[in-house]
């Protein structure tokens, strides 16, 4: 996907510069991040792929040397972005049954 896309963005987690030096936030905080790549990728007309990198370990160091990144810093992904060559539609994964209301102080 990298190769026909032209273009990619990997997130990188750095645990000394998120809350606590917490490597789990800076963890979470990536993913945020990288959501917010995706659904600007989108907006902007772009086509953009969360990719798998953490935590497989072998593709941790494969994309750290590729790209000389420190140890002590963590590729959470490869974003490929490009331009579409179709028109996906996003898939409606949408099920009520997965999604569980409580009343306040009321049984679960
Ligand atoms: C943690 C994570 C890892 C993923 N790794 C890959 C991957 O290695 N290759 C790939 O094609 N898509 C990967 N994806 C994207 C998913 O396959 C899927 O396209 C995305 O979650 C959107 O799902 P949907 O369009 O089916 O709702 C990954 C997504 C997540 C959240």
């Amino acid at each position: 996907m990298l190769v026909k896309a032209g273009t990619g963005i990997v997130v990188c987690a750095v645990a000394n510069e998120a809350a606590g030096s917490s490597e789990e936030f800076a963890i979470l905080d990536c993913t945020c991040a990288s959501e917010n790549i995706l659904l600007a990728a989108e907006a902007l007309g772009l086509g953009a792929v969360w990719t798998a990198v953490y935590p497989n370990k072998e593709l941790m160091d494969f994309v750290r040397k590729e790209l000389d990144i420190p140890q002590h810093v963590i590729p959470l992904n490869l974003i490929p972005v490009g331009h579409p060559t179709g028109d996906e539609k996003a898939l409606d994964k949408f099920d009520a049954k997965n999604i569980h209301w409580q009343k306040w102080g009321g049984d679960f």
